[in-house]
C-alpha cells in the first residue's frame, strides 16, 4: 500500500510540522561533518513545508552517544543544524534540549517559514526504549508528523513508532527522501532487468547474511570483494595468509557457497600487503594468499572480470567497498567498480554507508541511478524486510 507523501497534505499554511530526518552524518575526530549528503537528502521536503507556509521541527539522532557529557559532545546537533542553515540559505534555530520547557517554548514560538532543530533524540533515554510518554511529549509540539529519516527506518526508535503513534488523527506521512527510495528499490529491484548482478563487498559476512541470502534468490551472480572475500576463501580451503576473516562463521560461508548454485563469484587475485596499512610493500597475488601477508584489495585480474559482468548486467546492486578504499594504494578496486557501474547502460543502485560515500569521493554518485542514503536500512530493505516504523504512516486512499 502506498503512503501519503508531505504532498498529499492539503494545507500546510500556518502548520507546524515535525519532521524526522537522518542526520547520522560521518563526522571527523574533531567532530566535523565530512559528508553531509543525508543533510541535503532532506532539503526537498523541507523546503516544500516551507514554501508552503508551514514551520518544521526537525529531529534526529547523530552517533550513538553512551549518555557522557563529554564524551558525547561531538554528537550535539549544532554542527548539522548550521550546515542545514546554510543549505537552506536561512538561519536556523538550534536548541541543546529534546524535550522540556525549552523544546516547548520554542515550537510555541516558532514562526512561519521557520525552522528548529532539536538536540540530539538519542540523549534522551527515551528515545531508544521507545518510551510513549516521551514520545507524546514531541508529538504535541505539531500538527504533522514526517518520517523522512530513510536510513533510519530499520528502527523502532521513539521518533520513529511511538511519536506517529501519539499523533494519531493529525496527518502522519513520509517525506520526499523516503517516498523516493521506497519508490525506486521497489520498482527498480522488484522487476528487475536481466541480467540481474549484485556486488558485494565490505567487512564482514556476519553483517550482511541475511542480505546474502536473499539477493541470492533473485540475482544471477553475486561477486564478492572486499574483506569478506578470505572468510569466503577460507571456507573453501584456500589459504589467506593474514587477511581478515569471521573464523566463527566458516559454516555459514559454506552454506552460502552451497547454496549460491554457483552463482557466487569470488576474486580471482587480489592485492596483498605486507602490513594493513598505506606505505606497507604488496603485490598481486591470485588463488592462494601467503602466509603474513593481508587481503587489502580485489586484483587486476578481478577487475576486469567483474567490468564484464557491469557491462553485461541489466541491473546492478552495490553494497560493500571491494577493499579498504580510505588507504589510497587499496582503493583502486572500489574505484574501478564504481567507474564501471558509472559508465553501464544498465540499472544502478547503491547502497551502504561506506559504499555511498566511495562513490561520492569519486564523484561518481551522479552518474549513478540510485544512490541510497541507507545502509542498514537500506540491506534490511532489499532483504524483504517491512519497516514497522511505516507501518505508522497514514495509506494513500
Ligand atoms: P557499507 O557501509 O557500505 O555497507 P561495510 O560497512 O560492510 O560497507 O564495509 C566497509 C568497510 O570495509 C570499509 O571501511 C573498508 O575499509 C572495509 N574493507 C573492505 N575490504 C577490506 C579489506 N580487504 N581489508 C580491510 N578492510 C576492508
Ligand atoms: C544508519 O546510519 O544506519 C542509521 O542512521 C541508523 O543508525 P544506528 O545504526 O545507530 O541505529
Ligand atoms: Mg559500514
Amino acid at each position: 500500500m502506498a503512503k501519503k507523501t508531505i504532498a498529499d497534505v492539503a494545507d500546510l499554511m500556518g502548520k507546524k510540522v515535525l519532521v524526522r530526518v537522518d542526520f547520522n552524518v560521518p563526522l571527523d575526530d574533531a567532530g566535523n561533518i565530512t559528508n553531509d549528503r543525508r543533510i541535503r537528502a532532506a532539503l526537498p521536503t523541507l523546503r516544500h513545508i516551507l514554501d508552503k507556509g508551514g514551520s518544521a521541527i526537525v529531529m534526529s539522532h547523530l552517533g550513538r552517544p553512551k549518555g557522557d557529557p563529554k564524551k558525547d559532545a561531538p554528537f550535539r546537533m549544532d554542527r548539522a543544524a548550521q550546515r542545514l542553515g546554510e543549505l537552506l540559505g536561512k538561519p536556523v534555530q538550534k536548541i541543546d534540549e529534546v524535550v522540556g520547557p525549552h523544546a516547548d517554548g520554542a515550537a510555541a514560538t516558532l514562526q512561519q517559514g521557520h525552522v528548529l532543530v532539536l538536540e540530539n533524540l538519542r540523549f534522551h533515554p527515551g528515545e531508544q526504549k521507545g518510551d510513549a510518554a516521551f514520545a507524546a511529549q514531541l508529538g504535541k509540539l505539531a500538527d504533522i508528523y514526517v518520517n523522512d529519516a530513510f536510513g533510519t527506518c530499520h528502527r523502532q526508535d521513539a521518533s520513529m513508532l511511538a511519536v506517529p503513534e501519539s499523533m494519531k488523527g493529525k496527518p502522519r506521512v513520509v517525506g520526499f527522501l523516503v517516498a523516493k527510495e521506497l519508490d525506486i528499490l521497489d520498482n527498480l529491484l522488484g522487476s528487475p532487468q536481466k541480467p540481474f548482478i549484485g556486488i558485494l563487498g565490505g567487512a564482514k559476512v556476519s553483517d550482511k547474511i541475511g542480505f546474502i541470502t536473499s539477493l541470492l534468490s533473485r540475482v544471477d551472480r553475486l561477486l564478492i570483494g572486499g574483506a569478506m572475500t578470505y572468510t569466503f576463501m577460507k571456507a573453501q580451503g584456500q589459504a589467506i595468509g593474514s587477511s581478515r576473516c569471521e573464523h566463527d562463521k566458516l559454516d555459514v560461508a559454506r552454506e552460502l557457497l552451497s547454496r549460491a548454485e554457483g552463482k557466487i563469484v569470488l576474486p580471482l587475485d587480489h592485492l596483498v600487503a605486507d602490513k594493513p596499512e598505506a606505505g606497507a610493500q604488496t603485490q598481486v597475488v591470485a588463488g592462494n594468499i601467503p602466509d603474513g601477508w593481508f587481503g587489502m584489495d580485489v586484483g587486476p585480474k578481478t577487475i576486469d572480470l567483474y567490468r564484464e559482468e557491469i557491462k553485461k548486467a541489466g541491473t546492478a546492486v552495490w553494497n560493500g567497498p571491494m577493499g579498504k578504499f580510505e588507504d589510497e594504494p587499496f582503493s583502486k578496486g572500489t574505484r574501478a567498480i564504481a567507474a564501471a557501474l558509472a559508465e553501464a547502460k544498465g540499472v544502478t543502485i547503491v547502497g551502504g554507508g561506506e559504499t555511498a560515500e566511495a562513490v561520492e569521493e569519486f564523484g561518481l554518485d551522479s552518474r549513478m541511478r540510485h544512490v541510497s542514503t541507507g545502509g542498514g536500512a537500506f540491506l534490511e530493505y532489499l532483504e524483504g524486510k517491512s519497516f514497522a516504523a511505516l507501518a505508522q504512516i497514514d495509506d494513500k486512499l
